[in-house]
């Protein structure tokens, strides 16, 4: 049976990659962050499975072919790449026809490290936790950091967007929406923490899932040459 071609797109140290590859996925993966790839790179010796490592620009994939995945997928990165719609057109010329693109997102209201906040307020005989949310309507940038390996950060700016963003980048580069889902997180990562309750009512990520149209309609935007709906979106332009 042909293995899955599959790109992890912004890999990170490659813990997705790894999962896709056990599974016998054959695993491309590329990150923009150099020493994020050595890293990357590193853990192949220990467990060989044949994960091609890049350094590259998500908005620039001159290097992998056009029509050559199955699947691309990118947990929590997308919001990291600035102009992430030319990323997205990428993908979508990096799909097959009817390949998928999946990805998850920290959600631009609850999960925002400059525009919201956890709020515990201890009332007579109750607790009460919230979410102070501000601004969500238009693309920004602020400070972020990312875990990049064992207790290891690195600093670079976040471009939180509306969620209808995403869904007008996928629709430009050509694939259809097919999922968009709240999951829950999993109850170990918040075991006896005072937020629980709330985190579990109001997820902090959305994952989303397209397909490219089988018509060959994917790819119209690579590589900043024009993506045709870019004029209707506001770019990651407005500052702190
Ligand atoms: C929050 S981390 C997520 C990493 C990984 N996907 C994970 O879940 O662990 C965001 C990653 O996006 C990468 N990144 C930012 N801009 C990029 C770009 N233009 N092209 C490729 N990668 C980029 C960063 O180097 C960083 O590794």
């Amino acid at each position: 049976m042909r293995r899955l071609e599959l790109l992890d797109l912004a890999c990170g140290n490659s813990s997705l990659s790894r999962r896709f590859a056990r599974e016998s996925a054959r695993v491309s993966a590329v990150d923009a962050s150099a020493p994020v790839v050595r890293l990357a790179r590193a853990r192949e010796p220990k467990e060989p499975l044949g994960i091609r490592s890049l350094v590259g620009d998500a908005r620039r994939l001159d290097r992998l072919e056009s029509g050559g995945f199955d699947v691309v997928v990118s947990d929590t990165a997308l919001r990291d790449i600035r102009d992430a719609d030319r990323a997205v057109g990428e993908v979508g010329r990096g799909l097959r026809p009817s390949g998928r693109f999946v990805f998850s997102i920290c959600h631009p209201c609850f999960d925002v490290r400059s525009r919201s906040a956890g709020e515990i307020e201890y009332r007579a005989f109750t607790t009460v936790v919230s979410r102070k949310v501000r601004r969500y309507r238009e693309p920004y940038e602020e400070p972020a950091s990312c875990k990049v390996g064992d207790g290891a950060f690195q600093e670079s700016p976040g471009f939180p967007r509306p969620l209808s963003w995403y869904v007008t980048a996928l629709g430009d580069a050509g694939l259809v929406v097919e999922r968009f889902e709240a999951p829950a997180p999993r109850p170990e990562r918040f075991d006896g923490r005072p937020q629980a309750p709330f985190v579990a009512e109001v997820p902090l990520h959305r994952v989303l899932g397209g397909r490219r149209l089988a018509d060959g309609a994917g790819g119209r935007a690579v590589s900043g040459r024009g993506a045709p709906g870019r004029a209707r979106r506001a770019r990651d332009t407005a500052r702190r």
